[in-house]
């Protein structure tokens, strides 16, 4: 038996086709923060630049360099985060070693915040399906892309979260945080495996759902998925100029019930909820 592959890119397509009419005639513009170097945030800076080309979004690059200091890289995100002519802007992650990560991230405002990353937009997010927000009645009208993905990816295999066991491999800000939490949320018992982590396969092989987010590959291989089990592959790594998962795909689709490919699962559909969370965000906030 073969995995049931399951096509991010369709869904995405799908939802960019949607938000063309949805912005047109609005003036959106998306601007990226992209510190020093780094292979795969050059990938999906470029197809987050050719996304705004085909909705007719504005797309503003600042590169800086790899040495900036923490004092010079928060002003340059704060003088962006105040342009009014700006609607979202990202901070690509990873930031270089020596800048304190969450301090830049948190001066993002919120009304621009489509990754959500700042202190202020996550805090909302782990919040609110709790029950009552941090901030008063306050709910965030958006969720992290990545989680955007992770869960249309899952509703297309018609699983119930509630009562499942998912195992969430890597305990990352972008896939491995955000998505425990929403699972949580969801009413599964969740399991998050970390760079840490003595024996994976432990972690992953009564799993009904496995979500993995490292940038290693071949980390999840056949031998460790429970059989018909749900593996979602957000990891992305670029090796020899190819974009790759953390999913071993030869043998993890014969054992698994359904797979995400890499390229065209959940990249380009994490790529399409940013869109959606800018469109949200604008019309929340204007
Ligand atoms: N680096 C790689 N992918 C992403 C992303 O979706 N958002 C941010 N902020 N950084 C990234």
């Amino acid at each position: 038996m073969s995995a049931k592959i399951l096509q991010g890119e369709e869904i995405a397509k799908r939802i960019l086709e949607d938000l063309k009419n949805k912005v047109a005639g609005k003036r959106l513009k998306l601007a990226v923060v992209q510190v020093g170097k780094n292979a795969v945030s050059e990938t999906y800076i470029r197809k987050k630049e050719e996304a705004t080309a085909k909705l007719g979004i504005g797309f503003e690059l600042h590169k800086l360099p790899q040495e900036i200091s923490q004092a010079e890289l928060k002003r340059r995100v704060e003088a962006i985060g105040k342009d009014k002519t700006v609607s979202g802007m990202i901070v690509q992650l990873p930031l270089p070693k020596h800048l304190n990560q969450q301090e830049i991230l948190d001066e993002i405002p919120r009304e621009k915040d489509v990754d959500v990353l700042s202190s202020a937009s996550f805090g909302l997010f782990a919040f609110s399906p709790f029950g009552r927000s941090p901030v008063g009645r306050e709910r965030l009208p958006i969720l992290p892309p990545t989680v955007g993905a992770v869960s249309l990816l899952l509703k297309e295999t018609g699983m119930e979260l509630k009562g499942k066991s998912i195992a969430v491999v890597g305990a990352g800000r972008l896939v491995g945080l955000p998505v425990a939490l929403w699972c949580m949320q969801k009413g599964a018992t969740v399991s998050v495996a970390n760079k840490d982590t003595k024996d994976l396969s432990a972690v992953t092989r009564d799993a009904d759902i496995i979500i993995s987010g490292v940038g290693k590959k071949g980390l999840i291989i056949g031998a460790i998925v429970k059989r018909g089990a749900v593996v979602i592959d957000a990891g992305s790594s670029v090796e020899a100029g190819l974009m790759g998962g953390d999913v071993d795909f030869e043998s993890v689709v014969k054992k698994a019930g359904f797979l995400t490919p890499v390229p065209g699962g959940v990249g380009p559909l994490t790529v399409a909820c940013l869109f959606q969370n800018l469109v949200v965000l604008k019309s929340v906030w204007s």
